[in-house]
């Protein structure tokens, strides 16, 4: 990254991971799949009650004497996309979300079998809920965490997965964006999978919150967007 932060998305550019045109046609999600079992419905009145995140809210420790501290802005700091964010318009008003992660907060119990299935080594998840008229703008992840659990190299840094389970059935105004493919219509157990690196967002404009579920890891043979089978039945 240069001194002077400009921005992530035109250095993420630069470096030609992607085509980065909205006009191509590409294919830059992939179906993993459906979990036939896992009913939300029993389970969501579990959650533990949590205060909203904002996707534009800079941490403390990226802030010295009211600057960024650049040494931070490498092209996977949390900083760096946040800053895009609020230069793209975003605010605390439009970009609130919810977000239970296991190795911070408490999930219920069922989400341990979710976690089990999906043949992911050094796995987490999180569930997120999103009310209507926020967004999670435009950005790539990192996967700090897995990152962290499995001391990984970068080069399998770069085979991580995430899995993009649905929970609930699509509503309208529900969107989520991968590269160049906008998902809707899906059934509460679709996964969704992309490669490391690829842009996305997540909106809700519609009328209804919005419960999404991450599962991320390595993946081993094992793993769901290697299996031939579309259909998955959790142990009971
Ligand atoms: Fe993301």
């Amino acid at each position: 990254m240069p001194k002077e932060f400009k921005s992530l998305l035109e250095y993420k550019k630069s470096k030609k991971d992607w085509h980065y045109n909205p006009s191509v046609k590409s294919k830059d999600c992939k179906y993993v799949g459906r979990i036939l079992n896992f009913d939300f419905s029993k389970i969501k009145g579990k959650f533990e009650k949590k205060k909203e995140e904002i996707s534009t809210e800079l941490y403390k420790e990226d802030i010295k004497n009211g600057k960024l501290i650049p040494t931070q802005l490498h092209p996977e700091s949390k900083a760096a996309s946040k800053l895009d964010h609020i230069k793209h318009g975003y605010n605390e008003h439009n970009s609130k979300y919810t977000q239970w992660i296991d190795n911070r907060d408490k999930l219920p119990k069922e989400f341990d079998k979710l976690k089990n299935i999906c043949g992911l080594d050094y796995v987490t998840i999180a569930c997120f809920k999103q009310n209507p008229g926020n967004t999670n703008p435009w950005h790539f992840d990192a996967y700090g965490a897995v990152k962290k659990k499995g001391n990984l190299n970068n080069a399998d840094s770069k085979k991580i997965k995430r899995y993009l389970l649905f929970l609930e059935d699509w509503d309208w105004g529900h969107i989520i964006q991968v590269g160049n493919n906008v998902l809707s219509q899906w059934k509460a157990g679709d996964i969704y999978t992309w490669s490391y690196g690829m842009y996305h967002l997540s909106a809700n404009c519609g009328i209804s919150p919005k419960w999404t579920c991450q599962i991320t890891g390595l993946p081993s043979k094992k793993a769901l967007h290697l299996n031939k089978k579309k259909k998955f039945i959790l142990k009971k």
